[in-house]
């Protein structure tokens, strides 16, 4: 079996669920057999001005049905044109890209920021052990946090203090003394940063789902690199290529 496809997927569900944030369902039977947590795909626009595809994470994977779920936040032009998609348009995708998550440990925190939150909604469906939810929110418009309730305990923070722990994700992890001999994160890099920290001195393992501009989306072109601890075996620097090698690496690997 190929490891990645490029296909046309037909988009079976579209709902906003807030104000710049929307839930899209495409059938994919080959993309959704193959796929993993913590893996991607790249979305291509309709239009010829927008050559470079979009990385959008997995969020739910039905792999029966041949469906994918993917969550995104308005930001640009890209995501505005997947915004104003319908049931029954078609869109090119390409996939699943990266490498995910490997499941181990026997309790988990998991633990999302922002749109890093999508992923985690299928790796806590297939983890499979103890697992405590973190995630983290700007404010009250707390955007997946009560589908994950039948995965795990969910602790939430807010930066404004208007839902769950006022402050980030750590802030919630020392407020509610969770203990845990697996971290997964997924948000962007300053919390990611603090994660690592943060396993690092309480000497838990941590795989966490980096972020970086992309153009190829397949190793080529080396836009998305991040700084890697080792030498890398293809561009012979301390390079990680993001969306090859990654978006998941252990803790230990990246300098955030
Ligand atoms: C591995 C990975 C997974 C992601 N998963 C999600 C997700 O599940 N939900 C979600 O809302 N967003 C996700 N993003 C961010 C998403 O890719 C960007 O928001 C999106 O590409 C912006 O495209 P745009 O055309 O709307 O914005 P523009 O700013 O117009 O994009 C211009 C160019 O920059 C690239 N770009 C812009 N922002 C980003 C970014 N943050 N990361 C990578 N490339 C970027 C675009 O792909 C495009 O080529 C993910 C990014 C990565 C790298
Ligand atoms: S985006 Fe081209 S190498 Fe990662």
């Amino acid at each position: 079996m190929a490891n990645k496809v490029k296909n046309t997927a037909l988009v079976t569900s579209v709902k906003k669920v807030t104000e710049d944030v929307f839930s899209m369902w495409l059938k994919d039977e080959e993309i959704a057999k193959m796929a993993k947590p913590g893996q991607f795909v790249s979305l291509y626009s309709a239009s010829g001005d927008k050559l470079l595809p979009r990385p959008i994470s997995i969020c739910e994977i039905d792999a029966k049905e041949g469906l994918l779920r993917l969550v995104y936040r308005v930001v640009g032009e890209g995501t505005k044109e997947f915004s104003k998609l319908n049931v029954g348009d078609s869109i090119a995708i390409m996939g699943p890209l990266g490498n995910g998550f490997t499941l181990m440990g026997t309790k988990a925190i998991l633990i999302g920021g922002g749109i890093g939150i999508p992923p985690m909604l299928e790796l806590s469906k297939q983890l499979g052990i103890e697992t405590q939810i973190v995630l983290g929110y700007r404010d009250g418009d707390t955007f997946l946090s009560n589908e994950f309730a039948k995965y795990g305990t969910v602790y939430l923070a807010t930066d404004d203090g208007s839902v769950g722990t006022n402050g980030n994700v750590i802030d919630a992890i020392k407020e509610n003394q969770l203990e845990a001999d697996i971290i997964y994160a997924c948000g962007p890099t300053p919390m990611l940063k603090g994660i690592q920290s943060y396993a690092l001195e309480h000497n838990i393992t941590a795989q966490l789902s980096l972020e970086e501009k992309m153009a190829c989306g397949v190793g080529a072109c080396l836009a998305c690199v991040c700084k890697s601890k080792e030498v890398d075996g293809h561009s012979h620097v301390h390079n990680k290529r993001v969306c090859k090698d990654g978006p998941v690496f252990d803790a230990r690997e990246v300098t955030l």
